[in-house]
């Protein structure tokens, strides 16, 4: 390009500044316009030469002419470039404006005006962005961290009435039973017209978005059919707009989320995806509770049968060994009150019980001419009775639900002095619940007459019971259940 062929300094300028700003004027000291290069006619209100021999100050609205005129100051003070935003409507549209001022030659000033619009609706947007995610975040937590659908539910609402904007909404959830919406929760509502809301699948709005597994969108409420009783109270909440949106999980509509405003929405595609991103959290909450409920049912079914099993074959090995009938209860009871005493919670005093209650379970499995020998025991027949334990190990350990419990079945016969069967085990490596268990057995056995010996005298026992303190059993455990028994004595 040969250098006679570029503009002259004047017109170098002005292709700068058609390409780098959009609007551009000449100001003097006073702020009267002198001059202006226009980019972008659509950027201004009217036409360019209404501007020349204006304050500057006075073409823009007030609040933006006072920042300007201190903008001015700051400049005619010294400072290299002072800047100010502000907002137009322009054609019926905002527009964004950032407005920079640089001292120039001959103490004019130029002020060139950027349209920043696009970047601020970016700005906003993702400013939105932020909070519908921070929203939605809320409401995974509040599901994760509640068992409690209700409270699940209003969060959920909480977020539809700020993040959209909208003043109130519900949710009716479907009740299969009776096939009817019921309204459950409910924000932003003037009076209680919507709390006794019962619809029929296909009845009203609700109905027809549930039925037909559609948004149900009604931009105003007064034209046309209402799907709404047309009741004093609904007219006192002045509702204008309203959307229903069916609850949907796992292809089961669990209710209907509905959302009304008291004036017009107009809603674009990114409010309406997120609108229907809250109802879909709202519909996962639901179906989770729905799911813990049913969880919760089978839970209780299964304790009852498992309590009803365990309960029956005790009785039935009680039937069988008649002398130690009644035994069973007995160490049970007292287990339970040992336990008490050394501090156990109630959750392992469920486990201590139905342990105690299983404890000689593996003795359905010793022939009845051993069990019921009325004589010692040959080495065999000794072999096979110390099977027991093992035998209720192995029956039991498939009844997971069982877990903890098992250990009184299995380790009963273990000694603190590590002699016992079946494994040996000594000291604190036998589970507590063992440890306690076998005083408590031992006792009662004492106690009690056997096909083999006639019972021991009370005193005898717990003469026993405290010499093999630190043998047979845990010390702390012996005396803490000698202690019991000798106050439960007087
Ligand atoms: P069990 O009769 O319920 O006795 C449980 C535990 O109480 C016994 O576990 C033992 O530690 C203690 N015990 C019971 N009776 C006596 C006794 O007369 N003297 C002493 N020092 N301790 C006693 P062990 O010894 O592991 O026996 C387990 C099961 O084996 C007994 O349960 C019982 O069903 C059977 N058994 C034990 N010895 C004989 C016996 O001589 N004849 C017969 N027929 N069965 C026996
Ligand atoms: C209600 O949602 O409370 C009534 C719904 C309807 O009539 O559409
Ligand atoms: C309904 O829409 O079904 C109940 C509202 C009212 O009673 O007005
Ligand atoms: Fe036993």
């Amino acid at each position: 390009m040969q250098i006679d062929h570029l503009p002259n300094a004047a017109g170098q300028l002005d292709a700068i500044f058609q390409a780098f700003s959009d609007l551009l004027f000449v100001i003097d000291q006073e702020g009267l316009i002198l001059d202006y290069k226009v980019g972008n006619t659509q950027l201004l209100y009217t036409t360019p030469e209404y501007f020349l021999g204006k304050r500057m100050k006075d073409v823009l609205p007030l609040d933006a002419g006072e920042r300007f005129s201190n903008a001015l100051e700051q400049v005619k003070n010294g400072a290299l470039t002072s800047a100010l935003e502000y907002s137009l409507s322009i054609n019926g549209q905002t527009r964004w404006f950032e407005t920079r001022l640089i001292p120039s030659l001959q103490s004019q000033i130029i002020v060139m005006v950027r349209d920043i619009t696009r970047h601020k609706l970016a700005e906003e947007r993702s400013q939105r962005h932020l909070k519908r995610l921070a929203a939605l975040h809320s409401i995974d937590l509040a599901i994760a961290s509640s068992l409690d659908l209700n409270l699940a539910l209003s969060v959920v609402l909480n977020q539809v009435t700020t993040q959209l904007n909208v003043d109130a909404a519900d949710i009716l959830l479907y009740s299969p039973q009776k096939n009817i919406l019921e309204f459950t929760q409910g924000v932003g509502f003037r009076t209680d017209a919507l709390r006794h809301t019962r619809l029929s699948m296909g009845a009203g709005y609700a109905g027809m978005a549930a039925l037909k597994r559609e948004l149900i969108s009604i931009p105003n409420l007064e034209y046309g059919k209402t799907g709404f009783v047309k009741s004093p109270k609904f007219s006192e909440e002045g509702f204008f707009s309203y959307f229903g949106i069916p609850l949907i999980a796992k292809g089961q509509v669990r209710g209907v989320m509905e959302v009304f405003h008291r004036s017009a929405l107009s809603p674009d595609i990114e409010w309406l995806d997120f609108m229907q991103t809250l109802a879909d959290q709202a519909a996962i909450a639901v179906e989770n509770a729905v799911l813990f409920r049913e969880l919760q049912r089978t839970n209780f079914e299964l304790n009852l049968a498992y309590n009803t099993t365990i309960e029956g074959w005790s009785r039935a090995l009680d039937l069988r060994d008649r002398d130690t009938s009644g035994h069973t209860q007995r160490v049970t009871d007292l287990s339970l009150r040992l336990a008490r005493r050394l501090g156990l919670t109630e959750s392992e005093l469920v486990h201590i019980q139905r342990g105690a209650i299983l404890h000689d379970i593996g003795k359905m499995a010793i022939p009845d001419r051993i069990l019921l020998k009325p004589g010692p025991l040959t080495a065999d027949e000794w072999e096979t009775i110390r099977q027991h334990p093992r035998f209720a190990f192995e029956l039991l350990t498939p009844i997971s639900h069982l877990g903890a419990a098992l250990d009184i079945p299995h380790y009963h016969h273990e000694k603190w002095d590590g002699t016992g069967y079946p494994h040996g085990l000594k000291e604190n490596q036998i589970p507590l619940y063992a440890r306690l268990f076998a005083v408590v057995d031992v006792f009662d056995a004492l106690t009690s007459e056997r096909p083999y010996r006639p019972a021991w005298a009370r005193g005898e026992a717990i003469t026993y019971i405290r010499d093999q303190a630190g043998k047979h059993f845990d010390p702390g455990i012996a005396m803490e259940f000698l202690a019991m028994i000798e106050a439960g004595q007087r």
